[in-house]
């Protein structure tokens, strides 16, 4: 797999992390990683990780996911370091999970889990599109994530098919937002779909992070490499399609 340029957003930590540790360690590694983050007291092991970086140019960028004007001012700087090529890949990781179930749920809790979950990787992928158009002009027909790919993290929670035990239950707020982070992209993929841009939902699976917390089956070495080689086969047959971390099919 090679890959000339990639955004990951909330790279700091977790999933994003791992993603920017395993991409720079690629035998053809990224010429640039754009990593993005919100609190620059979380970004030490960023740092370090751009500090050793010995082919890879790991740019971080402040950006909320919820701020339209930073989205605006990655979006400068990343189309002034790539230019004419283009964004290869932008990886839509930034999420948020505040359990609340129903009805103890506030309109605060469905609110931030919609506007970070859902608008916030519709509004990112709205601003890197002239940047992914350029990239998919590059370079032979075809859609793979050499050329240009939206991959969006999402969760086997927003798929409603799959909701059926009473047990997974306890957090509306973030199985709607990603239910609507799905169909977004579906939409989005239909509308663009003569552009040559791959977009991608990909639950991880149950990870140990914050987010999934130390119960969780996976470790997030073992969830990003999944993803990884799972990347490395995407082509056309997936373009808006929702898969697990290893490119099974999972039910909208
Ligand atoms: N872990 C799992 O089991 C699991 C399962 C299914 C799906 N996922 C999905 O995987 C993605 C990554 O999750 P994770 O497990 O790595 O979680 P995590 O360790 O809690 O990391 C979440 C990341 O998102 C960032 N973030 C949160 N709100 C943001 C905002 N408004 N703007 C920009 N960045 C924001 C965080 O930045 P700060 O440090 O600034 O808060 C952090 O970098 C999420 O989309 C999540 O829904 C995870």
């Amino acid at each position: 797999m090679e890959i000339e340029s990639v955004l990951i957003t909330g790279a700091n930590r977790g999933i994003g992390l791992e993603f920017v540790k395993q991409l720079v360690k690629l035998p053809r590694p990224p010429k640039y990683i754009f990593a993005t983050y919100r609190d620059r007291n979380t970004i030490e092991t960023l740092k370090q990780l751009r500090d050793d970086s010995k082919e890879t140019i790991i740019l971080l960028i402040k950006m909320d996911a919820r701020n339209a004007d930073q989205i605006e001012s990655a979006r400068r700087i990343i189309e002034d370091m790539v230019g004419e090529k283009g964004l290869n890949l932008l990886i839509n990781n930034a999420g948020v999970l505040k359990r609340q179930g129903f009805p103890e749920t506030t309109e605060e809790n469905m609110l931030l889990h919609f506007e970070t979950n859902t608008v916030g990787p519709v509004m990112i992928f709205k601003a890197m599109l002239p940047l992914l158009q350029k990239a998919a002009t590059n370079g032979p027909a075809g859609m793979n994530v050499s050329k240009a790919t939206v991959l969006n993290i999402s969760s086997a929670g927003g798929s409603i098919k799959s909701q059926t035990s009473k047990g997974s239950v306890d957090s509306i707020s973030y199985k709607t937002s990603k239910a609507a982070l799905n169909m977004a992209m579906k939409v989005i993929s239909l509308t663009i779909r003569d552009q040559g841009i791959l977009v991608v939902n990909m639950c991880p699976g149950w990870v140990k992070t914050d987010l999934g917390s130390a119960a969780a089956q996976l470790e997030v070495s073992e969830s990003v490499s999944a993803m990884m080689s799972t990347l490395s086969r995407l082509n056309e047959s997936h373009h808006a399609t929702f898969v697990d971390r290893n490119g099974e099919t999972i039910p909208y």
